[in-house]
């Protein structure tokens, strides 16, 4: 490997979301819990990236912020080269985040009262973007196969078929399942839209963190109708760990949806501020850290097969669902019998491991875990041995 991802850094007494979240729950430092919730990884910043910023900081003067050409080629690059997606650097809106996005797409978009679909269990801040702006949740349950997830079709139709239905959130890849929806699935998802005049929010934020053998279609490269119903959010923030410089990058292709949320953003956030420094880190993680995603994805795959090859051994009564894409394991621990909340307790009071609790997604979540396996491979071990002295006691 040419770059670290192995050595273990302790953030909790840094300001670190994942490590203080902790703290509300009486967590304290010498409990040694791992924490593996909250979607950032525990790998230090692609040195390309350090070096991007310290001659930012050297050499520029830190006012007032726009993207410049070379930002946005840079990005539509990307696009073109890990993605296979021809962007037009005009369609990109730029963001502080993705959830302030669709935050504001569901306001643009729809009124109070319409309804919004999702297909559930889904990132948690989707169902807050519907319910704290008094929309509707329509909400289309995916199957539980097994180990995988699948589309109802049938429930999305009739539920797009619904004249009050006006958008649908799109996880893409979707969190926390995992699945990477396959250009058939969005095809047919694309179709139900279009055919019942339902916009597409296509969250795509995970995007570039796709596992071998699978492959990632921006919902917008499918056709141009779909291009035209609908708006991709992206950002570099997940997939090189600098989700604190907040810089994210909305497309949307169909200049009168493009100029409605500009409209409308500028009646909520009337003086949008950008991050130089988020543009700066954006600009060269997608000219130059191409070889430190490679490596961190083998990394995060490594991870999965250690987990996977475990369970099936020493706990298979345990269910770890396929991880297409994203850095978030979906597990299934209802084998364990215990009632979800008991679940969290053993996990965080005996096991001494912090995840985000599958209940936070849906129902359906109910005793699952998400598991963020963004870390250094010691982590998974030392969790590993904690379930398994931990879950044996509990097994019926
Ligand atoms: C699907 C999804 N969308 C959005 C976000 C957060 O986006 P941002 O930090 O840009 O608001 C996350 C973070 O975990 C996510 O998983």
């Amino acid at each position: 490997m040419k770059y670290d991802f192995e050595t273990v850094h302790k953030r909790f007494h840094t300001g670190s979301g994942k490590w203080r979240e902790m703290l509300k729950y009486g967590v304290k430092e010498s409990d040694d819990v791992i924490p593996f919730s909250v979607a950032d990884m525990e790998f230090v910043t692609p040195p390309e990236i350090v070096e991007a910023l310290k001659h930012e900081l050297d050499t520029s003067i830190m006012g007032y912020e726009n993207p410049t050409p070379e930002y946005l080629s840079a990005v539509c690059n990307w696009m073109k080269s890990r993605r296979n997606w021809d962007a037009s650097p005009e369609w990109i809106l730029p963001s502080a985040g993705v959830v302030d996005a669709f935050f504001e797409a569901v306001k643009t978009f729809t009124h109070e009262g319409d309804g919004v679909m999702l297909m559930t269990p889904v990132y948690h801040p989707m169902y807050m973007a519907v319910n704290f702006t008094g929309r509707k949740l329509v909400s289309n349950p995916l199957i539980n196969t097994g180990t995988r997830y699948e589309i109802d079709f049938a429930d999305m139709e009739r539920k797009a078929s619904d004249s009050n239905t006006k958008m649908l959130i799109l996880c893409s890849p979707h969190n926390p399942v995992g699945r990477v929806w396959t250009r058939d699935e969005l095809t047919r998802i694309g179709e139900i839209c279009l055919r019942n005049d339902v916009l597409v929010v296509s969250d795509e934020i995970h995007f570039d963190l796709i596992m071998p053998g699978h492959v990632h279609t921006v919902f917008a490269s499918i056709s141009e109708p779909f291009a035209q119903n609908c708006l991709v959010m992206t950002a570099p923030s997940k997939t090189f760990n600098i989700a604190g410089l907040q810089t994210s990058n909305i497309f949307i292709p169909n200049s009168k949806l493009r100029e409605k949320f500009l409209a409308s953003l500028k009646l909520s956030n009337p003086n949008p501020k950008c991050n130089v420094l988020g543009y700066a880190a954006s600009k060269a993680a997608y000219e130059s850290c191409g070889e430190w995603l490679d490596e961190c994805l083998s990394v995060i795959d490594a991870n999965r097969r250690t987990i996977t090859d475990f369970m099936a051994r020493e706990l298979p009564a345990m269910k770890v669902h396929d991880l297409e894409g994203t850095y978030l394991l979906w597990l299934d621990l209802r084998g364990l019998g215990l009632d979800y909340r008991e679940l969290e307790r053993v996990n965080r009071e005996e096991a001494r491991l912090f995840f985000d609790e599958g209940y936070i997604f849906g129902e359906q979540g109910e005793c699952f875990e998400r598991w963020n396996l963004a870390c250094p491979t010691r982590y998974i071990h030392e969790a590993l041995a904690r379930m398994k002295e931990c879950y044996r006691r509990h097994m019926k």
